[in-house]
């Protein structure tokens, strides 16, 4: 068990660069606070921070995923159509779909990934550990990040997506793109038309993947069942079809790596968790839970206020965007005893870090089980595994935490 004790009176602006590089002294400030809070960078939008405020609105049905497609381009009106490829495609992705149409979608993709299914591809995930693992035997040092937390997911995602191995590195570098615009609450233009070229172009990889795949090969992947969908219902259309395999490109390794990563640095921050992992068989999935809550992969993510709410004596207006802060929410004191503590005997160790309700991840049985094979197996591998750095750089994104490299030695 550990403490993260970095404590200041005057902290970082929430969504600043220095929030981005340690964002819990900003947290601690917010969470003494109301339970929803103007935000001061937004002017008209709000916040939550606490547990128990985001765990309720994120069930009000009051709130739209639909109409925050809009936010994310960050220009008039009158320079949309500039943005209208990205727009259009941002708007199809499942996460920004409300009930109906979101019901209907995520029901038929939820088969993808029913526990049973992503359990058939341990073996396949433990295959592609164990050759990571072996291209670092030789080494005395390696980056984490780019050496095995990068890979790992896109391995296991492209395979799910039928990418041919040559174009994984350049589906990521445009997944990429995607991400930082998407991760960077104060997006410009320039990050937003960088995506729009990135997602115009893992469009036209995805048209040719599905055009080979329609003439002949047929399997039990992610791609055939959005095939099959798309053929049984004749609501959706290719551009949708589209949609969701860059989404899940996009949804599918990014946060993924984080959770590796942050898991990496986390337990090589508190050796005692760490020999826990290398010797106890149910402590990898206890320490990823506890990353999950420590160093979520996701800071936050917004809704749209679709009517006037009042929660606990506060107005929040039709109109405003409501951000949840879920690295906040889990170092919340009336959540967890301790919250700044590294602990992964933790009984009850709730958190938000997948969202809630009707958006919940998809993916996160699949995610779990990557990054506690891949946490577990890098332990017992290397006993000897130690920080290079102790203070690694983070990346830039504030929605999306991870480390931008993670030096060790072996
Ligand atoms: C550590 C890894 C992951 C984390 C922390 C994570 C986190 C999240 C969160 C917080 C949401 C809800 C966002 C919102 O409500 O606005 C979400 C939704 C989603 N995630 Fe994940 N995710 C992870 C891995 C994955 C993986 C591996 C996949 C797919 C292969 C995936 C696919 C999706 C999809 C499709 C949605 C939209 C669900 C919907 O709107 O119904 N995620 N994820």
């Amino acid at each position: 068990m550990g403490t993260d004790a970095t404590m200041s009176a005057n902290p970082p602006p929430l969504f600043s660069p220095g929030c981005v590089v340690n964002p819990y002294p900003t947290y601690r400030v917010h969470l003494a606070g109301p339970s929803v809070q103007p935000l001061a960078v937004m002017p008209g939008n709000f916040v939550v921070f606490q547990f128990a405020a985001c765990s309720a609105l994120l069930r009000d049905r009051r709130l739209s995923v639909a109409q925050r497609a809009r936010s994310f381009i960050p220009v008039g009106d009158d320079r949309l159509p500039e943005f209208n490829d990205l727009y259009q495609h941002f708007r199809r992705w499942l996460l920004n779909l409300d009930a109906p149409v979101h019901t209907r979608l995520r029901k038929l993709m939820n088969a993808g990934f029913a526990p049973v299914t992503v359990e058939r591809l341990r073996l396949e995930i433990e295959a592609v550990v164990r050759r990571l693992l072996a291209d670092m035997e030789t080494r005395h040092s390696v980056d984490v990040i780019e050496d095995y937390a990068y890979p790992l997911p896109v391995r296991v995602i492209s395979r799910l997506l039928g990418i041919p191995e040559s174009l994984e590195n350049r589906c990521v570098q445009l997944s990429s793109d995607v991400v930082a615009w998407l991760g960077n609450p104060r997006r410009a233009a320039e990050e937003t038309e960088c995506a729009q070229m990135a997602v115009r172009e893992l469009e036209s990889i995805f048209e040719t993947v599905i055009r080979k795949r329609d003439k002949g090969s047929s399997g039990d992947d992610l791609l055939c069942l959005l095939l099959k969908i798309a053929a049984d219902d004749g609501a959706i259309t290719p551009a949708d079809l589209l949609a969701q395999c860059v989404l899940l490109l996009v949804a599918g390794h990014e946060t993924t790596r984080n959770l590796i990563g942050n898991a990496v640095y986390t337990l090589l921050k508190y050796p005692a968790a760490l020999d826990e992992v290398r010797t106890d068989d149910n402590a990898a999935r206890m320490a990823v839970e506890e990353v999950l809550r420590f160093e979520s992969p996701v800071q936050g993510f917004r809704r749209t206020v679709m009517e006037d709410i009042d929660f606990d004596g506060y107005r929040i207006s039709a109109g405003a965007d409501l951000f949840f802060i879920l690295g906040a929410a889990h170092r919340d004191p009336r959540l967890v005893e301790a919250p700044d503590s590294f602990d992964i005997r933790r009984n009850h160790n709730r958190h938000l870090a997948f969202g809630g309700d009707a958006h919940v991840c998809v993916g996160a049985t699949l995610a779990r089980l990557e990054a506690q094979i891949a946490v577990r197996e890098l332990a017992r591998r290397f006993p000897s595994l130690a920080l290079v750095n102790d203070n690694p750089e983070w990346n830039p994104t504030f929605t999306f935490r991870g480390l931008r490299r993670l030096p060790v030695t072996l």
